[in-house]
């Protein structure tokens, strides 16, 4: 057993070379590194390794200048091109929308030292990073959607500096998603980049929520960072609250207090500031107080029973159809779900950025969130296991305070086997180690049996919801086969319908058996939701999807052009007719379950 600890460990730091613990942002400020960034397209990554194919000392992180007009330098980062940074590199430049391999991105930035520390964080990279100050490794990061950062109180100048990340988007299959998957491999730095200032002594993290089966016990923690361990204080001025912990020598001090605050629900989604200081730094954040659990085949919301009117969302922005980058594009989406009737959005495959989720928390929208364990994995390597751990660590870490966050997902449409369903079970302990107050779910396997779709999936054992697909009239049976679909399912546990649904061309009009048009896709749904109705132990549904994403797997011309279209509102934010089938079901209040 110690060896295995011992190698995950080693993996784990090899995964993430000098992997820091990532500063909880809130509402630091910070000297943003967002905007134009300088870039050189390295597909042979020839700024890397030298042509033995090692690595080269003087790669492109040196930013190497002709010393002299004789001088051979064949790469200059300042007379290069420039991509917008956050964002992907595919919908910025026509000719980099197919592109899969490395870039290089380049900035300058001035600084003026003083007696803070200094962090550089990303929100995130897709996928390899390798990150370089003023021609120094920092370190690296794999994983393309979880947060990350390097202290450079050090290493940072006063005056003239300059970053340069390598970016590999190369899908591999020892990663987390493996090589196939049906979204987009965007490329890039896709979120913020900041250089964080912080005092000598701060606070690294937090977390304060309601205690596991209480409904007005308050228990928390704050992670200092730095020496003279000095008193932590805790408060919540609207709930007169104000509470004091002395950290242990590892800079951690626990709180916990009674207070009857008034509990956060998607139709009521109270948050108070919190503010927490410890000598010269203050951190505050905006935090929901509720409770979640489940109760045979109930979910409970503060102990009431909730149905989950979902919709799953990819983090793809409206009109551009290229990743998220501002907090207005998150709003338009979950927006658009409210107009839906949803209270519940699936963030797939993978955690969104942190916006989505603030903006979720704010709007009483309630959260499944995801890690990219999706289809076929290499269930039998430790480095994947420990990947997957650590991007599953990540997003709990990174959204802990976020009372809209319900469930942490582990796995989507995982093929069974004994190899899989173990690393699946592993991955479930993790969460709970790191977070027993939420549920656990994942999309798992359904089979038929004698006209039935049977969930008896082994891995439901380990799970709180079942999740599961089920394209019923899309990839199998007709639309209208579908109403009568019968399901059984040998766990006593709630069950989300995590996707169904089919594809449109927004504006293909035609009968409801011609493939498609939003006649089609308007026909699976009205018999969808029919069958849904039939199902004693639903207690929610996160359709298949709320807008048209780009994805390399579909090239029918003049349908899909590279378009996943099942979109209930197509790229341009043009609602399909399926979308009003949706919203009427979602507007039965409470929506009809036949017992
Ligand atoms: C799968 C998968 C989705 C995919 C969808 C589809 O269920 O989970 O990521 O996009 O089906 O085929 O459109």
């Amino acid at each position: 057993m110690l060896n295995k600890l011992l190698t995950l460990l080693m993996i784990l730091v090899g995964l993430n070379v000098y992997a820091q613990p990532t500063i909880a942002v809130a509402d630091r400020d910070a000297i943003l590194l967002d905007g134009k960034w300088r870039y050189i397209v390295d597909p042979m990554e020839n700024g890397y390794y030298n042509y033995r194919y090692q690595v080269n000392p003087n790669g492109f992180f040196k930013d190497q200048k002709m010393a002299n007009e004789s001088d051979l330098v064949e790469y200059n980062f300042d007379t290069s091109s420039q991509l917008n940074v956050p964002g992907d590199w595919n919908t910025q430049e026509d000719d980099l929308f197919f592109y899969e391999g490395t870039v290089w991105y380049k900035k300058s930035f001035l600084y003026s030292k003083s007696d803070k520390r200094a962090f550089l964080y990303f929100g995130a990279v897709n996928y390899d990073a390798k990150v370089y100050l003023n021609g120094e490794k920092l370190g690296e990061h794999q994983g393309g959607f979880t947060p990350f950062n390097f202290e450079v109180t050090d290493k940072v100048k006063d005056g003239e500096n300059f970053v340069i990340v390598k970016v590999d988007n190369k899908r591999k299959l020892e990663q987390i998603p493996t090589v196939n998957s049906d979204w987009y491999n965007f490329g890039g730095i896709t979120r913020s980049v900041k250089l964080i200032e912080v005092p000598k002594t701060f606070v690294q993290d937090y977390s304060l929520q309601i205690k596991k089966g209480s409904l007005n016990e308050i228990e928390g923690w704050v992670q200092l960072d730095g020496k003279s361990p000095k008193t932590v204080k805790v408060e919540i001025p609207e709930a007169k609250v104000s509470v004091t912990a002395q950290p242990d020598a590892n800079g951690l001090a626990k709180v916990s207090f009674k207070s009857k605050l008034k509990l956060w629900s998607d139709k009521d989604p109270k948050r108070y500031e919190v503010k927490i200081s410890v000598g010269e730094d203050v951190v505050t954040d905006k935090i929901g107080f509720r409770s979640i659990e489940v109760k045979g085949q109930d979910i409970l919301l503060n102990g009431e029973s909730v149905f989950l009117k979902g919709i799953s969302i990819h983090e793809v922005a409206p009109f551009t159809a290229g990743r998220v980058v501002a907090p207005e594009q998150c709003r338009t989406l979950l927006n658009w779900a409210k107009e839906l009737g949803c209270n519940f959005v699936r963030l797939a495959h993978y955690p969104h950025n942190e916006d989505m989720v603030r903006i979720a928390d704010e709007m009483g929208l309630m959260v499944w969130s995801e890690i990219p364990v999706y289809w076929t994995i290499d269930w039998e390597n430790d480095k994947v296991f420990a990947n997957a751990q650590k991007q599953l660590v990540d997003m709990i870490t990174r959204d802990k305070n976020r009372a809209a966050v319900i469930m942490w997902s582990v796995a989507n449409e995982t093929p069974i086997s004994e190899p899989r369903t173990d690393f699946l079970r592993r991955l479930t302990e993790t969460a709970r180690a790191t977070d027993n107050t939420r549920l656990l779910t994942g999309a798992l396997e359904a089979h038929s049996i004698d006209g039935y779709r049977m969930l008896d999936d082994p891995f439901g054992q380990y799970l709180d919801v079942i999740g599961v697909n089920n394209y019923c009239g899309w990839y199998g049976g007709t639309p209208e086969s579908c109403a009568d679909l019968g399901w059984k399912m040998t766990y006593n546990k709630p069950l989300v319908i995590s996707e169904f649904g089919g594809g449109a061309l927004q504006g293909m009009h035609g009968t409801a058996t011609e493939r498609w048009t939003e006649e089609y896709q308007e026909a699976v749904y009205e018999n969808n939701i029919e069958m849904l109705k039939n199902i004693p132990f639903l207690r929610g549904t996160t359709p298949w999807i709320l807008m048209d994403f780009f994805s390399a797997r579909r090239p029918l011309p003049d349908i899909q052009d590279y378009w996943n279209r099942k979109g209930l509102i197509s790229d341009q934010g043009i609602r399909k007719k399926a979308f009003f089938t949706l919203q009427e079901y979602y507007q039965e209040s409470p929506v009809q379950l036949k017992k």
